[in-house]
């Protein structure tokens, strides 16, 4: 049986069933498209641009760009995350001016992120201690910052509500508990959200239906819990229900999730009311948005997805009798993803007739494990040659001890050599993130670029840093 899983992929159910991580095997098939890079579109950052043959972003020349600075690297197009963040600010604003963009920190942190995304009017999703910490550093207004997580330790709770935050995001009747406690001793009453499982997940298969009310996140409607704990949350002592909040899955192309999602939400809220009196703040729909990975992905544009999450909300809202509530989204990959590109050296190249033609990269799975953790897809061209039409099937792989080591698999590209600088678009997102530094590879450094101007905004990390903490 096939299944749209939620990376918006088909596949067959059971295929990596007790896999060990290896690649899938190469459709020999497949054609290369012939394309240049100018000519892939929405996988483009912004200020993509080829001037003699070599790819620019940020009007900063990427093969000097990586001279410099060395591969792996990270690099952002600054005009293109801003754009992005101003996008979400107008969109929403325009349908719902009672809203609220939070930028979901998960997807891409650092300082400078933050500090642009406080610039640009973003609220900020964080999600643990560490998150909360790199909001903290640079001054991130905390009354701003919504603090998630199924498990917030004692600390990371305790850290969040003795520096201000917002909002906290229950996601357990335990977790209430600790809540009310903690607010208690520091003498605050703390504002919440409580995380709902609403059952609708970014497909309407049946078989995912069921399967997304298995979840390890928030209150379960299955029962009527959720709606039970309400009064829980009511009677706590020194704990404000604000609101509500759900978070339906990632890469969601199907805009009518996001609609069936706020219809649950917005019934929910008006069976609050009914029974507990309640006319809440807050409604959080999470995140979600998809984005252009391939040449072949086609997103709903952040207008349309303010538009239908604005209507479902005012639509419902008429429907059920209640107060329009403020209304909260948490973007991350759809601010984040399209804004960067890893930028390798081209190394190592074998073919093996009839298999597939490796080409392997300065990187891999320690800067992007998407590819061997999702069989992810992504763009790549050869920043050198980015003029010319992409006339093989390639599959970029890294330098790591492991089979499944791969960041683009079977993809188009030009004719690669040695001394080559592969880019890989669309990286912006849970690379970073997510990286480690497997087989003591140092984490990449990460460039913004803009205007001509590259600056670096983290440092590569060196192998000193890596064993600094070994005692
Ligand atoms: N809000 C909550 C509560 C979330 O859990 C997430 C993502 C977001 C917002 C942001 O969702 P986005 O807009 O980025 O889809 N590692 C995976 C993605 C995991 C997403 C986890 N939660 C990947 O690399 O595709």
């Amino acid at each position: 049986m096939k299944f749209a899983n939620r990376f918006g992929n088909f596949t067959e159910v059971g295929e990596k069933k007790g896999a060990a991580m290896s690649l899938p095997k190469s459709d020999l098939t497949k054609q290369a498209d012939g394309l240049t890079t100018m000519e892939l579109g929405a996988v483009l950052p912004k200020t993509a641009a080829v001037e003699g043959g070599h790819l620019h972003i940020g009007g900063v020349d990427m093969v000097e760009l990586a001279r410099e600075q060395g591969t792996a690297l990270y690099v952002f197009d600054e005009a293109d995350l801003r754009d992005r963040m101003e996008q979400y600010r107008e969109a929403f604003s325009e349908v719902y001016p009672n809203s609220e963009v939070l930028y979901a920190s998960k997807a891409f942190l650092n300082k400078e992120v933050l500090r642009i995304a406080a610039e640009e009017g973003m609220c900020l999703d964080v999600s643990g201690g560490g998150e909360l910490y790199c909001a903290r550093m640079v001054d991130f207004p905390m009354e701003r910052v919504f603090m998630h997580g199924n498990y917030k330790t004692e600390r990371e709770l305790r850290e969040a509500m003795a520096a201000g935050v917002g909002r906290i995001v229950l996601d357990t009747r335990i977790e209430l508990g600790r809540v009310s406690r903690i607010a208690g001793e520091l003498g605050i009453t703390q504002k919440v959200l409580m995380r709902i499982t609403p059952g609708v997940e970014a497909d309407t298969h049946e078989y995912i239906k069921t399967g997304c009310e298995d979840s390890k996140f928030g209150f379960t409607m299955l029962g009527d819990f959720a709606f039970n704990c309400v009064e829980d949350v009511l009677a706590a002592p020194n704990v404000d229900l604000a609101g509500f909040h759900c978070h339906i899955g990632s890469q969601i192309f199907a805009l009518h999730s996001f609609r069936e999602a706020v219809q649950v939400m917005v019934e929910f809220v008006a069976r609050v009311k009914e029974r507990y009196g309640l006319e809440v703040e807050d409604l959080d729909m999470g995140g979600g948005l998809g984005i252009a990975y391939t040449t072949a992905d086609r997103p709903s544009s952040i207008y349309e997805f303010a538009e239908c999450t604005a209507s479902a909300v005012k639509e419902f809202c008429a429907e059920y009798g209640v107060k329009e509530p403020r209304l909260l989204v948490e973007p991350g990959r759809s601010l984040v993803a399209n804004a960067g590109v890893t930028l390798y050296t081209i190394g190592i190249m074998k073919t093996l007739p009839d298999i597939r033609k490796y080409v392997a990269v300065d990187g891999g799975m320690s800067d992007n494990i998407r590819t061997a953790l999702y069989h992810a897809e992504y763009e790549a061209v050869i920043a050198n040659k980015a003029d010319e039409p992409r006339t093989e099937i390639v599959t970029l792989c890294g330098k790591h001890c492991e089979s499944g080591d791969a960041v683009v698999l079977d993809g188009s590209l030009q004719h690669p050599e040695l001394g080559d600088i592969a880019c890989v678009f669309g990286t912006g997102a849970y690379c970073y993130t997510m990286s480690s530094s497997y087989n003591g590879q140092p984490r990449p450094a990460i460039v913004f670029v803009k205007d001509g101007q590259a600056r670096v905004v983290t440092r590569r990390e060196t192998y000193e840093d890596l064993f600094d903490r070994d005692l």
